[in-house]
């Protein structure tokens, strides 16, 4: 039975799945590396369970009983005894492992590891446990507490057992779930990479203005936002890192990351988390 749960990372989707598993009566322990990065997660999780009970998603005393079930702490120590934890730390396959291995030797036998990756193989990360066949996918997005889905994805080694208690957990989060094996970029990066690639390199090549690709996809589509904008609001940062994995593992062109798309993120200009990406943002 899960009462407790450990989320080890409080960006942008650490602090979605914070906020969700709080709202959905779970106490949690959130692990952030430093204090002001710890801060600066629990204060996301506040300003968006602020918007829910505004948009009359989520009533007051509800919003303050998830708020009382969330600790944070900067010790990883702390998640020793937690009944599942999720890892939700940048998408580099070192530091996802170095997370996992620690995991592995903090937190009781058993108990199941979930990675929410976007490309990266849940096989080589469940490898680097002594639990493999406790160790899987759970992809939420962004932002978590209004998308509905959850990929689960299935490693080569992971249990039917594990499957299915990731499936009840989402489920329990209110979440829809799709199972899907390990292949990069899963079922929903498989499609949207290439496409928000596509677009850059659209950009690059002057086909149009920025304005008018995302106009072209929001009103010739129906999409709710233009790539452009949807790069922004993902992190360009870690559509980068997610292009680079998928590339390294098909040696196809169509994920390499343009050129473009590099020198932004190497300027810092990360989209909305950092307050330039494509657009600016205050
Ligand atoms: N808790 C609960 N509900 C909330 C909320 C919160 N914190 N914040 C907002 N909502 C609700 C609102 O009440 C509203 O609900 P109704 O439609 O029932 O009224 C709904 O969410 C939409 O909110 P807003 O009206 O404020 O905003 P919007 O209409 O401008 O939509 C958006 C915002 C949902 C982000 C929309 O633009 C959208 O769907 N964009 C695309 C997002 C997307 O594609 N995400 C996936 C990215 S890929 C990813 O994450 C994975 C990866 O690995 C890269």
């Amino acid at each position: 039975m899960i009462r407790l749960v450990g989320v080890v990372g409080c960006g942008l989707m650490g602090a979605g799945i914070v906020e969700i598993v709080a709202r959905s009566g779970y106490e949690i322990v959130a692990h952030e590396l430093n204090a002001d990065l710890l801060q600066r997660g629990l204060k996301r999780v506040e300003g968006s369970m602020q918007r829910a009970v505004e948009r009359k998603k989520l009533d007051d005393a509800a919003r303050q009983a998830a708020r009382s079930r969330i600790r944070g702490t900067t010790t990883l120590a702390d998640l020793a005894g937690v009944d599942l934890a999720i890892e939700a730390v940048i998408e580099k396959m070192d530091e996802k492992k170095a997370v996992f291995r620690e995991l592995d030797r903090l937190v009781a036998p058993g108990v199941i590891l979930a990675s929410n990756t976007s490309s990266l193989s849940i096989t080589e990360i469940a490898a680097a446990t002594g639990r493999p066949d406790r160790v899987v996918g759970m992809h939420f997005f962004n932002p978590v507490p209004v998308m509905p889905l959850v990929e689960i994805v299935r490693g080569l080694t992971t249990s039917e057992e594990t499957v299915q208690a990731a499936q009840a957990f989402a489920e329990s989060l209110g979440k829809k779930i799709v199972i899907c094996k390990d292949s990069p970029g899963f079922i929903v990066n498989r499609l949207l990479v290439p496409y928000l690639l596509d677009a850059v390199r659209a950009l690059e090549l002057g086909v149009a203005t920025k304005e008018d690709i995302d106009t072209a996809i929001t009103l010739g589509l129906s999409h709710p936002m233009g790539p452009l904008t949807l790069l922004d609001f993902v992190g360009l940062d870690t559509t980068y890192y997610i292009a680079e994995a998928m590339y390294s593992e098909f040696k196809d062109p169509r994920w390499a990351p343009p050129p473009l798309l590099k020198q932004m993120v190497m300027a810092g200009w990360w989209g909305r988390k950092s307050g330039r990406g494509f657009y600016e943002y205050t």
